[in-house]
């Protein structure tokens, strides 16, 4: 790489370059952070009793069409709703909400109902038969494509078929606030509200009004 392939706004200009800190071997684990953290509604069909299950191995897979995964340990009592189904939503949380996403993740649907223990809503999905949750302000219906065992966990490939939207998230020209529904995120064991927002896509390349790039 060469010296102009940088772009100028991103070097940090006067001074001498500080030293990057030291870093120290760490075992190897999952330590991609911050991650979200999940509610994924199941069942409530083919004879299963609907069920909540927190998840924060969850991700965007792919664009077009829109896909995420879910990675579920076989022993959990979501698995085989899921595994049999190929139907869930994934229900966005909002920090008021972090009490329940704990719960719902240390408690199992094989001892409790967890929709009437947290109180929380199930409302009918539009394109899968499991229920959404009405409290989350977005909720992802999904359809397995392909489940991949592996290891701990096996990994569910989904189609996102449908997403509804908490209406109050919508400003008057139908744009998604997604930053006003207070969505939270997971950080190596802690539950952690989104700060504030630094930039936007694509904010390293735009130009100020008045022609100069804007300075990092
Ligand atoms: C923050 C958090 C994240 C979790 N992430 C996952 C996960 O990604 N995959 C998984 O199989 N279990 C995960 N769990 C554990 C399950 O949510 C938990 O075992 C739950 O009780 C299973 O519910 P069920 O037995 O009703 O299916 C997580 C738990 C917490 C608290």
């Amino acid at each position: 790489m060469t010296s102009k392939s940088l772009s100028p706004p991103l070097r940090r200009t006067g001074g001498r370059k500080a030293s990057p800190p030291p870093k120290r071997a760490w075992k190897p684990g999952n330590l991609l952070a911050p991650v979200p953290v999940v509610l994924v509604s199941c069942g409530g069909f083919r004879g299963f009793p609907p069920n909540l299950i927190t998840i924060a191995w969850v991700g965007t897979v792919c664009s077009e069409p829109p896909m995420v995964s879910i990675a579920v340990r076989p022993e959990r009592f979501s698995f085989p709703m899921l595994k049999k189904t190929g139907q869930f939503v994934v229900n966005l949380p909002s920090a008021d909400l972090a009490r329940h996403v704990d719960w719902c993740g240390v408690k199992s649907g094989r001892d409790v109902d967890k929709f009437a223990a947290t109180g929380l809503t199930p409302l009918p999905g539009s394109r899968v038969s499991c229920p959404i949750v009405a409290e989350c302000p977005v909720n992802l219906e999904c359809r397995t494509t392909k489940t991949i065992p592996l290891g701990s966990h096996t990994l569910f490939l989904a189609e996102i078929v449908a997403v509804q939207v908490s209406a109050s998230l919508l400003d008057g020209k139908g744009r998604l606030a997604l930053e006003k529904a207070g969505l939270i995120a997971y950080l190596h064991g802690d539950y952690a509200a989104l700060g504030q927002t630094i930039g936007r896509f694509g904010f390293s390349v735009r130009k100020r009004r008045g022609g100069k790039p804007r300075r990092s």
